[in-house]
């Protein structure tokens, strides 16, 4: 019996390269820089499975030419990279990776709210440019993180780890999100649910964005909510670039309408190397790393590899977006 084609992205974690290996007839991209758009089409023209990064762009014009797809299996929690309604009107089941990567997404997030509030990279940056001559009681002063207020846009999974770390540094832990999570589940976290994004705005000291890209969510926070911040507050964003205005963010920045940023995603990605913020020292520009600890992309990519395995079957992954793919 033939094996059916798989078309793979990039090189991931050798472990999950041979699971699938065994299952399939499989081609690996080898580069660094993912296939151009109309390669990946070309690929998966007589492919089956596709597993894909959240730079590879899967639309409906690529499914078109892609008559045996089954499956897309998406190593990332979000998957707005992929036309999923177009997805499931053509029976092709999507699946994301999440869960694993929880925990290390909120270890970056808060590792990026500390080293704004305290200047780390800065401070780095001076240390190495030869600019420390003394202890100075007004160098490099920043925000105090502990018994501060941390406001959180969207208390999902990543949300919900973050406001466990707050509370590790005493903060006060507001959220805003569009459902609120019961009363149990606010005492358990220790979190005060704020019904209005502005109120939150105005009241935290730390702001952190864990929302997933939506048509709703696209500059979900641009000049207007910049103007509602504290002129101390710390800026934080994990999810996804567009959800926030940079072109507000760099205003808020400059104009020293907020104290710092720090982001791990930029509404393009790579950010031009000659984007403005990147002209700024109060903002830190992480290269979408959230997830990037060993054990969590190794975990990623075996979760992927056992969505696809089941996707080729013509079985619902394990974490998939889109069941009701196989319904219709
Ligand atoms: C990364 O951004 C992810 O969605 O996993």
């Amino acid at each position: 019996m033939t094996k059916p084609r798989v078309f793979i992205t990039r090189v991931i974690a050798q472990e999950a390269l041979d699971k699938i290996a065994q299952a399939t007839e499989m081609e690996v991209w080898p580069e660094e820089l993912p296939p151009p758009y109309e390669v990946l089409r070309e690929k998966a023209r007589d492919a089956e499975g596709l597993v894909t990064l959240l730079s590879d762009r899967v639309d409906a014009a690529l499914m078109d030419t892609a008559p045996k797809l089954k499956v897309v299996s998406n190593i990332a929690v979000g998957y707005d990279n992929i036309s999923i309604a177009e997805a499931t009107k053509r029976h092709i089941v999507v699946g994301n990776t999440p869960g694993v990567l929880t925990e290390t997404t909120a270890d970056l997030a808060f590792t990026l709210l500390m080293a704004a509030a305290r200047r780390v990279v800065e401070a780095d940056n001076y240390t190495r440019k030869g600019r420390w001559k003394t202890w100075g009681p007004k160098i490099l002063l920043g925000q105090d993180i502990h018994n501060a207020t941390l406001g959180i846009i969207g208390l999902g999974r990543v949300g919900a780890e973050v406001a466990k770390r707050g509370r590790g540094f005493n903060m006060k832990v507001l959220y805003y999100d569009e459902i609120r999570r019961s009363e149990e589940e606010e005492r358990q976290l220790g979190v005060e649910y704020i019904p209005e994004l502005a109120k939150l705005l105005s009241s935290a000291d730390f702001i952190s964005v864990h929302v997933p890209l939506l048509p709703q969510t696209r500059h979900l926070i641009g000049a207007a909510e910049f103007a509602l911040m504290k002129p101390t507050a710390v800026f934080i964003n994990t999810s996804r670039g567009p959800v926030v205005d940079q072109r507000a963010l760099y205003e808020a920045l400059k104009s020293g309408q907020i104290f710092a940023a720090a982001i791990d995603v930029t509404e393009v990605e790579p950010i031009s190397p000659d984007d403005p913020l990147l002209a700024l020292d109060n903002i830190i520009i992480t290269p979408h790393i959230a997830s990037a600890s060993f054990t969590t992309r190794k975990n990623m990519a075996l979760m992927a590899a056992e969505n696809l395995l089941a996707g080729l079957r013509g079985k619902t992954p394990p974490t998939c977006v889109n069941p009701e793919a196989l319904r219709s």
